[in-house]
């Protein structure tokens, strides 16, 4: 499933973690490429335990925190503590990849299977040329760009790539989730069933069918849900 969530982070949020990245030292991108993408990589990240990383991570978490739409879809397990890219000039692009399917934090040592992919956009649309985020996978290829706030979560199991950034710089946030529903397939139909359940509550009130559908929701999470 791919899914757009509006506002993560709010204005003066987003101001903050801009104000962060843009005073950062940034270095060459394939500090934390597999070797497959390291071929295919060539942008610039900020060292994940920089003071700047890490401080703008906290204000990312903490955007996610209070996103509900970005809890249904992805029922965080773990969230990898967030990173930061930029593509501009001669380190602009990021070809296609698959991101590794798991990832260590080198700060405390603790893997995380990457379920869910998840890029933050930093740049407004209109402050870079091309810099799409092309994504294909089995309901075919769709290329993104967002704006700044926003986030687009994506099954890490796909092949993605960022295009050139022609004119500009894209700064954005990206980092992976392990998810207490493995599946994407789980995953969509829990996220379906709890959006449905939210409209009709909304329509119709607390009906018992209502009341009903919701322990339907709770139990197959029961099932399902490793934590
Ligand atoms: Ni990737």
């Amino acid at each position: 499933m791919l899914l757009h969530v509006p506002s993560v982070l709010d204005p003066g949020d987003l101001a903050r973690v801009r104000a962060l990245t843009t005073g950062a030292a940034w270095v060459d991108g394939r500090i934390t490429a597999g070797t497959q993408s390291e071929q295919a990589k060539n942008n610039l990240q900020i060292p994940a335990d920089a003071p700047a990383a890490r401080e703008a991570g906290e204000i990312v978490l903490a955007g996610l925190a209070k996103s509900a739409l970005f809890f249904t879809a992805a029922l965080p397990r773990h969230i990898f503590p967030p990173l930061f890219n930029c593509y501009r000039g001669t380190t602009n692009a990021f070809g296609n990849h698959v991101d590794n399917a798991v990832r260590t934090d080198r700060a405390t040592g603790k893997h995380i299977r990457t379920d869910l992919s998840a890029t933050l956009f930093l740049s407004r649309p209109d402050e870079y040329e091309g810099g799409e985020l092309v994504i294909e996978d089995t309901f075919g290829t769709k290329s993104v760009k967002l704006p700044a706030g926003d986030l687009i979560l994506y099954p890490a199991s796909s092949v993605h790539r960022v295009e050139p950034v022609a004119r500009g710089a894209r700064v954005a946030s990206f980092f992976w989730i392990e998810s207490m529903v493995r599946e994407d397939d789980r995953r969509r139909l829990l996220f379906d069933l709890d959006m449905s359940i939210l409209g009709l509550r909304g329509s119709v009130g607390d009906t018992p069918e209502v009341v009903r559908l919701t322990g339907c929701y709770h139990n197959l999470l029961r099932q399902w849900a490793v934590v």
